[in-house]
């Protein structure tokens, strides 16, 4: 029997949907690394969470109505728990330090169920996964899935001491099999991972996925600019300094106002340059849920039915952004962008 989704919870979606939130127990904290806890949710009534797949992670509602998106790092297999993994970062926006300075084992929270803007692609004749610090957590539960299926991978796993590495008594049995790398720098950029020499060459039918900090991101994203975009595979939980302004208030260079009709509810709005959809929307009373604002996280995905967005997320693809735009960050080439809401 699966846990029952809350619906008095519902939180309502910009694009509609009514996204049911989950009462879960805080199971157990456990410290994985230095300044990084793992915290394990399971369900009040002992009964199976939703299923979910390699790569999905969940929003946790935090005090303070602040919500925070946390990769599942346990086994798509188990459904009994999740289990998120979470690196204490003073320099963050608040988030990671509720989670560790705030929770206490024992206590009701309230998460989403699980989603995905990171899947495992199938079919792939290789894996090949790049983890930079707390990006491991999202991929250890890639890793799990494919051991489970037999499939072939490499896992090149990077950290700037052992100590600030997570899981490295689950990966180290797989380094000693090749199929794990590890490389710590100690903050010296040369002592880490060579990607242009990692990525040179693109195996055919080899899928590349990775996680980390911006920079790191950034620096992957660059190396592996020749391989097909198909075959790239990545999650942020830090905006991208090359596609995302700082902030949506920031504004570029050369942007315009545009409308914005919202079909449903009939209102029209106006959205200056340095003004975010999110933000004209919530000025005429227009409740919308959100948590990155810099489009990274998803929370804000919503469905436009005419017009033509300029996006500026880090997590759609090409076939999502043909129905899909994220509104705290992207906005219009067209003069008017209508909105499912
Ligand atoms: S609030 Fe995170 S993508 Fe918009």
């Amino acid at each position: 029997m699966e846990a029952v989704l809350t619906r008095e919870e519902a939180v309502v979606r910009p694009d509609g949907d009514q996204r049911k939130t989950l009462d879960v127990t805080l199971k157990s904290i456990t410290s994985l690394a230095e300044n990084i806890n793992a915290f394990e949710f399971v369900s009040l009534d002992g009964n199976a969470l939703p299923a979910f797949s390699a790569g999905s992670h969940v929003d946790v509602h935090l005090p303070g109505a602040t919500i925070r998106q946390y990769s599942l790092c346990n086994s798509p297999n188990e459904r009994h728990r999740y289990v998120v993994a979470v690196l204490r970062d003073p320099a963050g926006r608040g988030g990671s330090v509720a989670m560790h300075d705030t929770l206490r084992a024992g206590q009701k929270i309230v998460i989403s169920p699980p989603r995905n803007h990171f899947a495992l692609a199938e079919p792939a004749r290789k894996h090949l996964f790049i983890a930079g610090g707390i990006g491991i957590t999202p991929i250890m539960a890639m890793l799990a899935q494919v051991q489970r299926r037999g499939e072939v991978f490499h896992l090149y796993y990077c950290a700037r001491t052992p100590e600030r590495a997570a899981f490295l008594d689950r990966l180290t049995p797989l380094v000693e099999k090749g199929l794990v790398s590890l490389h710590f720098d100690e903050g010296d950029p040369k002592k880490g991972l060579d990607l242009a020499s990692t990525l040179a060459k693109q195996g055919e039918g080899t899928h590349l996925y990775y996680c980390g900090p911006g920079p790191f991101m950034d620096a992957i994203e660059a190396a592996s600019a020749h391989w097909l975009a198909s075959t790239r595979h990545c999650e942020r939980f830090s905006a991208s300094g090359a596609v995302a302004p700082s902030s949506p208030v920031d504004g570029r260079a050369g942007d315009t106002p545009f409308d914005v009709e919202l079909r449903r509810s009939g209102k029209r709005c106006t959205v200056q340059p340095g003004e975010s959809i999110i933000e004209v929307l919530r000025a005429h009373d227009v409740a919308v849920d959100t948590s990155c604002c810099e489009g990274y996280c998803g929370t804000c995905m919503t469905r436009y039915l005419a017009g033509e967005p300029l996006h500026r997320d880090t997590v759609l693809d090409d076939e999502d952004r043909e129905e899909f735009v994220m509104i705290c960050c992207s906005r219009s080439k067209s003069p008017t962008l209508v909105l499912d809401l």
